[in-house]
């Protein structure tokens, strides 16, 4: 029997890798995720002057995007077209504490939804990179220019 013909032949579990999304428990985790996140980005000092609109619009981004980031449904793309996260970001004033402060609120997200586990280090460790290419401003520019 050949390689390919071996792999054809094995059964589905052998072949089947869980996506991040499937192991973190898929639409419901993530909507508790964002849920839990929100509140705590809005209540941050570090962040607050980051978010002034409603929270309802960037949540509701933010799950399709952890969606399609963990490997499942490529759902931000399907609604918002292919969009650079880091071009996303330039706009705002990311500093180091601000990353921090976003990778905070995450990480007590995280601990108030129970994600535990390898796929929640996993995840984290993502965010983690994301954020910190995402800063684009040296330490201490935190103060918004005035109007
Ligand atoms: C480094 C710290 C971060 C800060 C300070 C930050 C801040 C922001 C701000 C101010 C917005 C716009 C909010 C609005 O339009 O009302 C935004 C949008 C967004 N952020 Fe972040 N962010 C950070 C990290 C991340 C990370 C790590 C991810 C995911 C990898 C992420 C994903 C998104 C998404 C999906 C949007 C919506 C984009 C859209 O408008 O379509 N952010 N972020």
């Amino acid at each position: 029997m050949t390689y390919s013909e071996r792999l054809q032949n094995r059964p589905e579990s052998a072949v089947h890798m869980e996506s991040l999304y499937e192991q973190i428990g898929g639409a419901e985790t993530i909507e508790r995720l964002v849920y839990a996140f929100y509140p705590k980005v809005y209540a941050h000092p570090e962040l607050i002057p980051l978010f002034p609109e409603g929270v309802d619009e960037i949540r509701a981004k933010q799950y399709l995007f952890l969606t399609q980031f963990t490997g499942g449904p490529m759902l931000y793309t399907d609604r918002h077209g292919f969009g650079n996260m880091r071009s996303v970001h330039e706009q705002f004033q990311i500093t180091p504490a601000r990353a921090e402060a976003w990778l905070t609120c995450m990480r007590e997200a995280m601990d108030e939804i129970g994600l535990e586990g390898f796929p929640r280090q996993m995840l984290f460790q993502m965010l983690t990179n994301a954020a910190h290419r995402f800063v684009n401003s040296p330490q201490g520019g935190e103060t918004e220019p005035p109007n």
